[in-house]
């Protein structure tokens, strides 16, 4: 059985609340729900944290035993040399994820410093990115 982790960064925590113009109206936990029973045969965890280190702690702790982490750094995308290096110091190839389309939106969003590092990006498809990161995987 493959094994997957979803860690969400920063604010992530409040989705379904937190602009649902550009986020949507569904919790993650909620969403994560339906995404397991969709994908039964797959394990697959969920992290997330406001703290720029504890992201960092966990890339390391599941980066040389997992399969596969989907990370959505949120707003650490655009400015962590610390999670971009994480993710080049681990072995578990990573995809980036954003709900939004971070390249319609304000100049600072435009410039990814962890995408150099992964293996792919999906971006712009709501919390359906998630799901085609998985299916990436798979
Ligand atoms: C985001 C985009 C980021 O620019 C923003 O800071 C987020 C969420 C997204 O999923 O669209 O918090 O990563």
């Amino acid at each position: 059985m493959k094994k997957i982790i979803i860690v969400n960064g920063p604010n992530l925590n409040l989705l379904g609340q937190r602009e649902t113009d550009i986020y949507g109206n569904k919790s993650f936990e909620d969403f994560f729900n339906d995404l397991k029973n969709k994908f039964s045969s797959v394990k697959i965890e969920y992290y997330q944290s406001n703290i720029e280190g504890e992201i960092i702690d966990k890339l390391q702790e599941v980066g040389f035993s997992l399969d596969g982490i989907i990370l959505n750094a949120a707003a650490y995308t655009h400015t962590s040399v610390g999670i971009a290096d994480a993710i080049a110091a681990i072995k578990t190839p990573v995809i980036e994820v954003h709900i939004s389309n971070i390249h319609s939106r304000e100049e600072f969003r435009h410039n990814s410093l962890i995408s150099k590092n992964v293996k792919g990006i999906v971006c712009g498809f709501g919390l359906q990115s998630y799901e085609l990161a998985l299916k990436a995987f798979l």
